[in-house]
């Protein structure tokens, strides 16, 4: 849609955050409030989008990356000179700017994209997005006439005492149309309580101008929430997990209590998948169907397959196939990626590895940098000695080994298809096929020796 366009406010400090890093890269579901309006735009039809940057503009630029422009507002003289600033990148467009602030993370496209066509069908010089609040402290006020048409805006630093009685307030979401915005623009001035420009006076100078400007008031005051300090961040957190764990409870998944579950938005979950308490899923983290994952499972970018049961575990970076169990107590690291069927118990760790289909890792194991085959056991305690201080190396098990408990699989080297390995070894030497390695020093037996020590 070519005669759109998302002007994006992010130049501001936002000095009640107290952080070192600028307000709108804090995230909310695990993303940045920036990307979650640049997303609500282009999912609202503004492919092209115009970001006012200003405190740690590299940083903010960093993360718009190819996005959308760059303006700068080097000075921060309040919302109406910041999209000034935009007047160079847009000087060609005729169209409508929809003006958003980079600091509303639970904004939806599809709120957006009813309220331009709002716009669009009501002839609107400029329209802006209200919303009733029973708490209006802070916000801008609306002031419309008898007929209910918009005459302008009031911030609360500047409103009477009568004005502070309305309680529908400006969202600080508009959609104008250009160039008249620039028009207007030229003309603001900044005698007022914050000797700032205001965006805000736009309105009350077109509809002075007699120029027609619209108010559509939003169903969902949440959704345009302005985060300002760490404490809206929490609610803004909270108002976005409860989004997300409903819209997966509505797909088919059951959550046994979305108090204690933690997932973002980028998570995928099949139908009929259990999640149990305590668990925490992030970033392309996605499970299969028919899964049970948790309690105390945290998932980071891990892909899982269909009926997997897996329980007090962490893992990150790594590929979970079908019909895994795995816990209490495991940590996949990244490249790990468990084939079909394997079977994990507890105390385990995997990192880099692949494991075949079937094979069972039940207890105490580190297995690093390998690559396990199918069928194979591992009995309790074996360790990979993957590292010599310097270099990592692998170690291969080929397929239906049996590596008795606590051997120490010393890398390089490899145990081939079928052998045997006695409890106790140091593995230092390829086993070959069907063979039986043992590597421990020989029993002796002293007799009589515990007895003689008693009657010392
Ligand atoms: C603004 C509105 C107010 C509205 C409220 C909604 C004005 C004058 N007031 O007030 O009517 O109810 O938003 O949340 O517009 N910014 C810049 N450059 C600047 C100043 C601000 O980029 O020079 C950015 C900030 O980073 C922020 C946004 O603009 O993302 C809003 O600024 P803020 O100072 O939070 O405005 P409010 O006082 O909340
Ligand atoms: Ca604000």
């Amino acid at each position: 849609m070519s005669d759109l366009v998302a002007v994006i406010l992010a130049a501001g400090k936002g000095t009640r955050m107290r952080s070192k890093m600028p307000k709108v890269l804090h995230k909310v579901g695990g993303k940045a409030m920036l990307q979650h309006v640049i997303d609500a735009a282009t999912a609202a039809g503004a492919e092209k989008k115009v970001v006012i940057v200003g405190h740690e503009a590299e940083l903010v630029e960093t993360m718009v990356a190819d996005q959308g422009k760059i303006a700068l507002q080097a000075e921060q003289l309040g919302t109406g000179h910041a999209v000034m600033q935009t007047k160079e990148v847009l000087k060609d467009f005729h169209g409508t700017a929809m003006i958003l602030c980079g600091d509303t993370p639970l904004l939806e496209g599809e709120e957006l994209a009813k309220f331009y066509a709002e716009h669009k069908t009501s002839g609107a010089a400029a329209t802006v997005l209200t919303a009733m609040m029973d708490n209006p402290f802070g916000y801008g006020r609306i002031i419309r006439d008898a007929a209910g048409n918009v005459q302008g805006i009031v911030e609360e630093k500047d409103a009477t005492a009568e004005q502070k009685l309305i309680k529908e307030i400006n969202t600080g979401i508009y959609c104008i149309e250009c160039p008249l915005l620039f028009d207007v623009l030229a003309t603001l001035t900044c005698d007022n309580a914050q000797g700032e420009y205001y965006l805000t006076d736009v309105l009350s100078k077109l509809n002075a101008a007699g120029q027609k400007v619209g108010g559509v008031v939003t169903a969902d005051s949440d959704m345009v929430m302005g985060i300002n300090s760490r404490q809206q961040l929490a609610v803004a957190e909270s108002v976005m997990r409860q989004r997300v764990l409903a819209k997966l409870m509505d797909a088919g998944v059951t959550i046994m209590d979305p108090a204690s579950t933690f997932i973002e938005a980028s998570v995928k979950i099949g139908a009929d998948t259990i999640i149990y308490p305590y668990t925490w899923l992030e970033g392309s983290t996605e499970i299969g169907e028919d899964c049970e994952i948790g309690p105390n499972a945290r998932f980071t970018n891990v892909k899982i397959g269909n009926a997997c049961h897996l329980q007090f575990i962490y893992g990150h970076d790594c590929r979970v196939c079908d019909a895994v169990t795995a816990g209490p107590y495991v940590h996949l690291r990244p490249d790990t990626v468990l084939s079909n069927r394997v079977k994990i118990g507890n105390f385990v760790e995997v990192k880099n590895s692949n494991v075949g289909e079937g094979t069972k890792l039940p207890h105490l194991l580190y297995i690093g940098d390998s690559d396990i085959g199918s069928g194979v056991n591992m009995g309790c305690g074996c360790i990979t000695v993957n590292y010599d201080g310097k270099k990592k190396y692998r170690t291969v098990i080929e397929d239906d080994a049996f590596v008795g408990c606590n051997t120490n699989l010393v890398a390089p080297v490899t145990v081939r298809k079928g052998s045997y390995i006695g409890a106790g070894s140091t593995i230092t030497k390829e086993v070959p096929e069907n063979a039986l390695g043992i590597g421990r020093a020989k029993q002796i037996n002293i007799e009589g020796w515990a007895e003689k020590q008693r009657q010392k």
